[in-house]
């Protein structure tokens, strides 16, 4: 069997995560690994970083590198198919609901982040590649995924005691079976499969940031958030120019940083690096055979 990684790519909106995922992505590639580059970022750029066209479903761009962006719409469709059945069994046996109950369920808030990380969990169990380079959505909406899933768990705990209240009424009215405690408890447990899969230790989330006072101050609060959920390994500064107030930030990176991630610095290019041979450029072979040997 193939040991696979995974590398993730977290930060604040426009710091360059895309752009070093797809750098990344590439430069394995080309050094011989199989690698599975997705965007969860519902708002796709991807395929304008690697200027490729934009594709519903997965897509092999060259040698060892197959891209997906991926899409809401296909994350709930998914979801319907794999969940739909079993929450219309649950629902049916406490109320006298219809299939309906599935659109319903499947357009309620969360549904799309907690079925977004299993995605990826499924993607990890199943593909054969060597790694899944992952580009994430803006911290925000990063961190909102990962609390979800937490809550998703915690609530399917509760979700059982609720449902033998409600039933022990019902019980007397109607009869059912032991199946949808079953399944409300199967739920919990992919759950927390998918938060264990993200503690993992071959996951390797990277924050990625910017050598500006804002951006460090949301790194420094990113960092302690993300930490909860994913290991953090490494730190990307990007767009460095080593000019006026960036040589203050780098340093202040560094401090808070320095002995709990490995930093990495990534110049700025004019113009902005797009296609394939200019994204070879982004990363250092120094950086590059660093990272390689924490990662492999
Ligand atoms: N090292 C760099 N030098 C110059 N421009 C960059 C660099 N990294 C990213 N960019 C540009 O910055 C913008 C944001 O990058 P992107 O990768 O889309 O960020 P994110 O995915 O974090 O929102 C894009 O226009 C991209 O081309
Ligand atoms: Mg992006």
């Amino acid at each position: 069997m193939v040991v696979k990684r995974v590398l993730s790519f977290w930060g604040k909106g426009g710091v360059g995560k895309t752009t070093i995922s797809s750098a990344f992505a590439v430069a394995l590639a080309e050094r011989g690994y199989s690698v599975y580059l997705l965007s969860s970022d519902f708002m796709p750029s991807l395929h304008d970083v690697l200027e490729l066209p934009l594709t519903y479903e997965p897509v092999k761009v060259m040698d060892n590198l197959v891209v997906e962006q991926l899409f809401e719409d296909k994350i709930i469709d998914l979801w319907k198919k794999r969940f739909g059945d079993e929450v219309y069994r649950v629902a049916s046996s406490i109320f006298p609901v219809g299939p309906e109950i599935i659109d319903y369920v499947a357009g309620a808030p969360g549904i799309v982040e907690e079925f977004t990380l299993y995605y990826i969990y499924e993607l990890f169990r199943n593909l054969t590649c060597d790694i899944i380079v992952w580009d994430t959505v803006a911290t925000g909406g990063g961190l909102r995924m990962l609390k979800i899933e937490k809550e998703f768990y915690e609530h399917l705990g509760e979700a059982v005691k609720l449902y033998l209240k409600v039933k022990g009424v019902l019980d007397k009215i109607r009869t059912g079976s032991e199946e949808p405690l079953k399944l409300i408890d199967s739920w919990r447990l992919l759950a927390q499969d998918v938060l264990s899969f993200l503690k993992n230790a071959s996951h390797f989330a990277t924050l990625v940031s910017r050598p500006f006072p804002i951006d460090f101050q949301v790194a420094v609060r990113a960092y302690q958030e993300l930490s909860q959920f994913v290991p953090i390994r490494f730190l990307f500064i990007n767009m460095v120019s080593f000019s006026g107030e960036e040589k203050e930030y780098l340093k202040k990176f560094e401090e808070t940083f320095e002995g709990k991630l490995d930093i990495f610095r990534v110049p700025r290019f004019d113009p902005s690096p797009r296609g394939i041979n200019a994204l070879r450029k982004l990363i250092s072979e120094k950086d590059l055979e660093k990272i390689e040997s924490v990662v492999f």
